[in-house]
């Protein structure tokens, strides 16, 4: 119960990351409160883990501001706040259109931005908390056809060094985690489909294999651990099974 009684809001925690998160969150005794789009999702969700949800787009500003509003009438505080929502278009940077531009920036910086000002001053009155942002290995690494995606991460992990920058003197901690490919239901689709090879990622893999979701679920605990992680900010910790670590020095074919 690492976690007992502290107020915990996860973004996009409707499935995947989000909800392994909400899940982990919930088991160490957290008060969990879950932020979703998708309300359907996001209502079978709170329900299973007897969580509260609170239908969230976070590129609303307006809701935002709402939303956090409504999180401190009910909890009085919030302790942890997870910037997990995420989406993708794939399309080269010729190819795009200036909508998919445009959504992928609003949901992964813009949004995260929105979110971190609202808790931020909440956090910066209680004199402590957590934010923690689910960025990603295409936030440090560039990829083909991923041109807004990893435009938004590499930007999300400059907004969590000047966060963590500015915060730090009151008290709160500001971090990312930078996954490389996990096992989420939306990759298993993507080996079915065959638009992802599992062979090739796990050829350009160090480890030799993609991550599973308790393995970022675990970076994100540590991360938001007061005790473990006490001289932590501005920190982007790569849970990626060595991909970045490793370069490649032959011409490789696209994995995705
Ligand atoms: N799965 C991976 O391999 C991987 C790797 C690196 C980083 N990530 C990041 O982890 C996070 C979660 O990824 P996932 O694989 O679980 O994805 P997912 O698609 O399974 O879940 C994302 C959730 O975000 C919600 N969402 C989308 N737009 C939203 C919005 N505007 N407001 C609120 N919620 C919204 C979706 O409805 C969905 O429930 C994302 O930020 C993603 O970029 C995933």
């Amino acid at each position: 119960m690492r976690f007992e009684d502290k107020v915990v809001c996860v973004t996009g925690a409707g499935r995947g990351i989000g909800f392994a998160l909400a899940e982990a969150f919930a088991k160490e005794g957290a008060k969990v409160v879950i932020l979703e789009v998708n309300e359907e999702t996001g209502a079978a969700a709170a329900e299973k883990l007897g969580a509260t949800f609170i239908a969230l787009d976070v590129t609303d500003t307006r809701a935002v501001q709402q939303t956090v509003a409504a999180i401190v009438e009910q909890f009085e505080r919030i302790d942890i706040w997870i910037n997990n929502a995420g989406i993708a278009h794939k399309a080269l940077a010729v190819d795009l259109t200036p909508e998919q531009w445009d959504q992928d920036i609003a949901v992964m910086l813009s949004g995260p931005f929105y979110c971190a000002q609202q808790v931020g001053r909440v956090m910066i009155e209680q004199g402590s908390g957590n934010v923690i942002n689910i960025a990603s290995v295409n936030g440090l690494f560039a990829q083909k056809a991923r041109g807004p995606y990893c435009s938004a991460k590499a930007g999300l992990i400059m907004l969590t060094k000047v966060l963590a920058s500015e915060w730090a003197e009151h008290g709160v901690r500001v971090n990312a985690v930078a996954p490389g490919v996990i096992m989420t239901d939306l990759v298993q689709e993507s080996f079915d489909s065959g638009l992802m090879s599992p062979q090739k990622i796990n050829s350009r893999t160090p480890m030799g294999r993609p991550g599973e979701m308790n393995e970022v679920v675990e970076s994100v605990l540590f991360l938001a651990n007061d005790d473990e992680a006490s001289f932590m900010t501005g920190e982007v910790l790569r849970v990626d099974g060595g991909w970045t670590a490793y370069h490649l020095f032959y011409p490789f074919e696209e994995a995705f």
